[in-house]
């Protein structure tokens, strides 16, 4: 029984479905926006889908300005520009479109654009000190979860890390979700972050901060985004599968954004900030060990995971249970064809000591983690997934 106090945050309004990014105007203009700054990046504005976000926007009656230069797993040092950009054309409301890089760096100008402040004082918990201008989240990818948190994720290049900023007024006052907008997304990009939308349900999950508010929605993206991962990935066009993949992403993004995640994303964020790996892919490769890792201290949980995935667990003990959903989980890594070796993504295993370090920094995850770690349980974990089997050691 959870009978911790908690606290549950999330947007004041979510709007979902096909084709509902044709409703930025009106809720623009709801917040009091009369000239709208669209924060995209290079990829997402080569869809063509900006105009999607710009027409309903004018026909409203604001200004839009469009900055498409944002930089994905964007750089601390990226930001300064846009924070300038944004202060120079006078605008009153940031929309954030795009996958979780635009998203991340839409809510930190929002945050920075109406005061003198710098980013890296932010960096950590609650070091946000007012809420900034009003911030539209749309998300182009399924997905981080960003259109929904209180978190934004940078590439320290000082320190070879990325860190996150946590404060609720970070949260944007919107969110709208449109499964379509998608659709545009490569089959590498749906992989990755789809995964990373699975992982967030699954350690938001396991998470020893998770609730009886957060269980139920994890549980459902587990079970929408594990039912059609494969066919958003190699049939793009399927509307099904992009529809359950947004939604998932969305409930994996209400359910981590207050339960946390943990050791996956600890220890993938050094693979991330020191190799340039991108998000999902560093997580998808840490998955299945830090699930090996963390299995004795959650067979139950690891089988529910399992039963909502769709696997049979009749006749298994909650042990065999457990391993048979690890199983499926790197089943379904190498069916999305993302890497599972440290040597897949060319990391050497000398990088082992510096990866565990910094790892080991981030405390904010590590506490949210059903089995505590020690370095050396790190380094170990670090250790098991260095060398693909039948490939050469790289020096
Ligand atoms: N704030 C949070 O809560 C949170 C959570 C998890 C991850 N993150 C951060 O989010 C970032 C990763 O975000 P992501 O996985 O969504 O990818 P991304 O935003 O980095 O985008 C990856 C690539 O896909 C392209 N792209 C995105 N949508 C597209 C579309 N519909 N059509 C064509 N191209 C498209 C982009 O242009 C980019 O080149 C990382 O920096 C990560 O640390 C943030
Ligand atoms: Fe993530």
């Amino acid at each position: 029984m959870d009978t911790k106090l908690r606290v549950h945050r999330a947007p004041k309004t979510l709007i979902t479905g096909n084709g509902c990014v044709s409703q930025i105007g009106i809720e623009a203009k709801k917040l009091n926006g009369t000239k709208a700054l669209i924060l995209t990046d290079p990829g997402v504005a080569c869809s063509g889908s900006v105009t999607d976000v710009e027409r309903p926007l004018r026909d409203a009656g604001l200004e839009v300005g469009i900055y498409d230069k944002a930089v994905p797993e964007p750089p601390m040092s990226s930001v300064e520009e846009i924070v300038s950009f944004t202060k120079k054309g006078g605008y009153d409301i940031v929309i954030g479109f795009g996958g979780g890089s635009a998203i991340d760096i839409a809510k930190v100008v929002a945050a920075l654009a109406p005061n003198n402040d710098r980013l890296e004082d932010y960096v950590g918990v609650d070091q946000v000190p007012r809420k900034g201008l009003p911030l539209i989240a749309v998300p182009t990818t399924a997905g981080t979860g960003s259109e929904v948190t209180a978190i934004a994720i940078f590439a320290n290049e000082k320190l070879n890390v990325k860190q996150g900023v946590v404060s609720p007024y970070l949260i944007p006052n919107i969110a709208l979700v449109d499964p379509v907008l998608t659709y545009s997304c490569p089959a590498g990009v749906t992989a990755a972050s789809g995964m990373d939308a699975l992982i967030h349900c699954v350690e938001a999950y396991i998470s020893v901060n998770a609730t009886m508010h957060t269980d139920p929605l994890a549980a459902e993206g587990i079970k929408l985004i594990s039912k059609s991962i494969r066919t958003a990935v190699y049939d793009g066009a399927s509307a099904w599968a992009r529809h359950n993949m947004a939604m998932g992403s969305l409930l994996g993004g209400i359910a981590f954004g207050n339960a946390g995640v943990g050791a996956v994303h600890a220890l993938s964020y050094p693979i991330g900030g020191t190799f340039r790996v991108p998000h999902g892919v560093a997580n998808t490769l840490m998955l299945p060990w830090v699930m090996e890792y963390n299995m004795l201290a959650c067979l139950r949980w690891f089988r529910q995971i399992g039963e909502v995935m769709g696997e049979d667990m009749t006749g298994l003990s909650d042990r065999e249970a457990a391993a048979k959903t690890v199983t499926a989980m790197r089943q379904l890594a190498d069916d999305l064809n993302l890497p599972q070796y440290l040597s897949d993504v060319n990391i050497p295993e000398s990088a082992i000591d510096d990866l565990a370090d910094s790892a080991m920094g981030q405390t904010r995850l590590l506490d949210n983690n059903p089995r505590k770690l020690t370095r050396e349980d790190v380094v170990q974990i670090y250790r098991n997934m260095a060398v693909r089997p039948g490939s050469r050691p790289l020096s």
